[in-house]
């Protein structure tokens, strides 16, 4: 099938080579001539594992191109839309413009018969206004949501839990559903659930599973909460509850909580979308989610600060991880970064590593120090935070080298992966969140 992907960000890129990867023949249209550019070559505009395989292979085969030109979208089957949508600056709600630029641009191009498919994170009722717009030209909108993990991308877009497929009313819905269901081929003669369903239930598929994944990780962290106060340790409390069935232990991690490109924006437009319904009460809770969330921030600082007997200032700080969570070198609203950040605000010389993450987060936050070598950055620390769990830090770092390095022993784990008796054995000072 042919197939036009418009948006080649974290969500588009992938889409694009996946698509080429499962037999479609893929055209990847962007604004942005250096992602393209990066693109046409194979190369990955971002570290995403797998990606740069799919892409060479996609590029090399013919099947997958890259252009900023959008009438290269003429002649597809299906379009699909994978801009982002930020939240808007100076208030929650989900910022339209890049979705709204995306259909006007490729309104000129659709022929009769034509899918466009949405798959970027929008507020509930933005399909139905699209609808409209896109079936003058006799094209039908499809809202199929994405529900891929960064670092997971590739195997979640080609071999997803499930796929949705919110569609009008009537044949060109079920038409369009059939279409879907073409481009889907592997993952639905694999026996993916395929639920075709109305567009506003799509849409809130999509946020309501990420409130749900915010939720039970501002849970657990509310549990940490409560452990601080009474002794509890909150990562055999989650283990415990994690073994029955009902709860489950995945997104139970406790630590300095969530951040990232979705989560946290999505259960704010959430929020403001349910306000303007006039149901704010019904969602009110994801208010206090979000504050537990942002708490364990200062949380992580303030045990820092004590660790430290009472200010950091002139101290040197190894901070270790800057991306939003390990596999990934997204630093869109990380909370290792602001950890970071806030240090730094209190006259800490911190010194931030990370294996994928510091190109990124130079740009945002140039003034802190970064060193790509995790050793280097030990070295004569007076304090080591740890805010991104990636292996290098969490199972290949023995508190023994660490001794051998550092000035002070001093060692806050902010996502609660160290062995806490390891590192106290060693003759270190260990603090988690909601851990004794
Ligand atoms: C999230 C959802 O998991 C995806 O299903 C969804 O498609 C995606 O948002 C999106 O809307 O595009 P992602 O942002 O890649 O995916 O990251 P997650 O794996 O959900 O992690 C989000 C944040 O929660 C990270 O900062 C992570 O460190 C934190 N987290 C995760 C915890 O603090 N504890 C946990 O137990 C799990």
């Amino acid at each position: 099938m042919r197939v036009s992907v418009i948006g080649c960000g974290y969500l588009g890129a992938v889409h694009a080579a996946a698509m080429a990867s499962i037999g479609h023949e893929v055209v990847g249209i962007d604004v942005d001539q250096r992602k393209i550019d990066a693109l046409s070559k194979g190369e990955a505009p971002f570290f995403e594992p797998g990606l740069p395989e799919i892409l060479t292979e996609g590029t090399q085969s013919g099947r997958l191109s890259f252009t900023t030109d959008i009438s290269a979208a003429a002649g597809a089957a299906v379009h699909f839309i994978g801009v982002g949508t930020p939240q808007q600056a100076g208030g929650y709600a989900a910022d339209l413009t890049y979705v709204n630029a995306a259909i006007d641009s490729l309104l000129p191009h659709l022929r009769e018969g034509d899918i466009v498919a949405g798959k970027s994170t929008v507020p509930v009722g933005t399909a139905a206004e699209l609808a409209t717009r896109v079936s003058e030209t006799g094209a039908t909108l499809v809202w199929n949501p994405e529900f891929l993990r960064e670092g997971w991308a590739v195997q979640d877009t080609i071999d997803p839990d499930r796929l949705v497929a919110g569609v009008p009313e009537g044949p060109d819905g079920e038409r369009a559903a059939d279409i879907l269901r073409e481009v889907y081929a592997p993952a639905v003669a694999k026996g993916t659930p395929f639920i075709v369903t109305d567009y506003a239930t799509a849409e809130l598929v999509k946020v309501s599973a990420n409130a749900f994944l915010a939720t039970k990780i501002s849970f657990i962290n509310a549990m940490a909460e409560i452990a601080e106060a009474t002794g509890a340790d909150v990562t055999e409390l989650a283990d415990a509850i994690g073994y029955d069935a009902r709860i489950g232990r995945k997104f139970l991690g406790s630590g300095i909580g969530f951040g990232g490109g979705c989560l946290p924006k999505d259960i704010r437009a959430f929020a403001a979308r349910a306000e303007e319904l006039g149901r704010g009460e019904s969602i009110k809770f994801l208010h206090e989610m979000d504050a537990i969330n942002m708490r364990r921030r200062d949380r992580a600082v303030e045990l820092v600060v004590n660790g430290l007997g009472g200010s950091v200032f002139g101290k040197k700080v190894a901070v270790l991880g800057a991306a939003f969570k390990p596999h990934s070198d997204d630093v869109r609203d990380s909370p290792a970064l602001d950890v970071a950040v806030r240090l730094n605000g209190l006259g800490a010389n911190v010194v931030v590593t990370d294996p994928q993450a510091i190109d990124n987060a130079r740009r945002l936050h140039p003034q802190l120090t970064y060193v790509a070598d995790r050793d280097e950055t030990l070295r004569d620390a007076d304090a080591v935070v740890l805010v991104t769990e990636w292996d290098e830090y969490r199972r290949e770092m023995a508190p023994e080298h660490v001794s051998t390095l550092t000035h002070g022993r001093v060692v806050v784990d902010g996502r609660n992966g160290l062995d806490a008796a390891a590192w106290r054995a060693a003759g270190w000072s260990y603090y988690g969140m909601g851990r004794p």
